[in-house]
């Protein structure tokens, strides 16, 4: 029988945005949203640290239904790492999601597939949802090695963990070749990906958590194909860089997504009002 899966589309500031700018992205946000936009879809918001304060305090203080986020944190809970962000702080402001070796820490930063997996653990640890990013680079996929990369990256970060736990958690396939370059993959593509990551999680703790993991697809979404994306069956959500930044861009695609629920197999069963026969 196939699992409700509430789609979650997440928006990843990156370094953009600082507090003052924050709170005018918040503003809007709220300003624009619809209760009706979140009624079938999750929606998340990754402000750099220093803003985190700020959003939080709008989001609680205008009861927003929007799910703080952040985009990274440290694996341990505290102690000497100058410049860090522990998992505890960050539980202790409320945010609910964290992105979780980013390609962009992997490459700029030196994140390790062992770092990854103990800054899952950290987060998971800490009672919030990481969004764990996998994905190939260009070169990876020319010589046909998507669905091995994507595989070996969850083994890594995922394996040993209790099944309760992976059951909850979401992975974003992010191929690298496509994150701000403007050239998305086909939803096609996506889809392989994306069918891939579940069957990994299948073969590693069996069929009723793969059928609960929400698999995201980022990289260059935009208003115009975030539907296309979503429509796909493994598909459950976006995270979603550059078009985040404005809240209209960003509510756009949460709007898109909420018109694909409906399509999807499954749906039948999220909407008990229309009764069968
Ligand atoms: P992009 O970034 O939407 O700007 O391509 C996506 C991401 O890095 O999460």
């Amino acid at each position: 029988m196939a699992v409700e899966r509430r789609p979650l589309v997440s928006g990843n500031w990156k370094m953009h945005h600082d507090h003052i700018e924050a709170v005018h992205a918040v503003r809007d946000l709220a300003l624009r949203l619809e209760r009706e936009d979140v009624a079938r879809v999750d929606v998340s918001i990754h402000p750099p640290f220093t803003d985190l304060r700020t959003v939080q305090t709008l989001l609680e203080a205008d009861g927003v239904p929007v799910a703080l986020g952040a985009q990274h944190c440290n694996m341990h809970e505290r102690g000497a790492y100058t410049g860090e962000v522990s998992p505890q702080m960050l539980a202790r402001m409320g945010v609910r999601y964290v992105i979780v070796g980013h390609s962009e820490r992997r490459t700029l930063y030196a994140m390790s597939d062992e770092d990854v997996a103990a800054t899952l653990r950290a987060v998971l640890g800490n009672q919030m949802t990481p969004i764990c990013c996998v994905g190939e680079t260009e070169a990876e996929r020319s010589e046909g090695r998507m669905a091995e990369r994507v595989r070996a990256q969850l083994q890594s970060a995922l394996g040993g963990l209790p099944p309760a736990q992976l059951a909850g958690m979401v992975v974003a396939y992010e191929p690298v070749w496509a994150i701000g370059s403007g050239s998305p993959a086909s939803p096609r593509d996506a889809e392989e990906a994306c069918g891939t990551i579940r069957e990994t999680v299948k073969t590693m703790a069996g069929a009723q958590v793969a059928e609960s993991v929400r698999i995201q697809y980022g990289g260059s979404v935009a208003a115009e194909n975030a539907a296309e994306f979503t429509a796909e069956p493994d598909v459950d959500g976006l995270l979603v860089g550059g078009a985040s930044l404005e809240a209209a861009t960003f509510l756009a695609i949460v709007r898109a997504v909420r018109t694909t629920v409906r399509g999807k197999p499954g749906a039948a069963a999220r909407t008990p009002a229309r009764t069968p026969g």
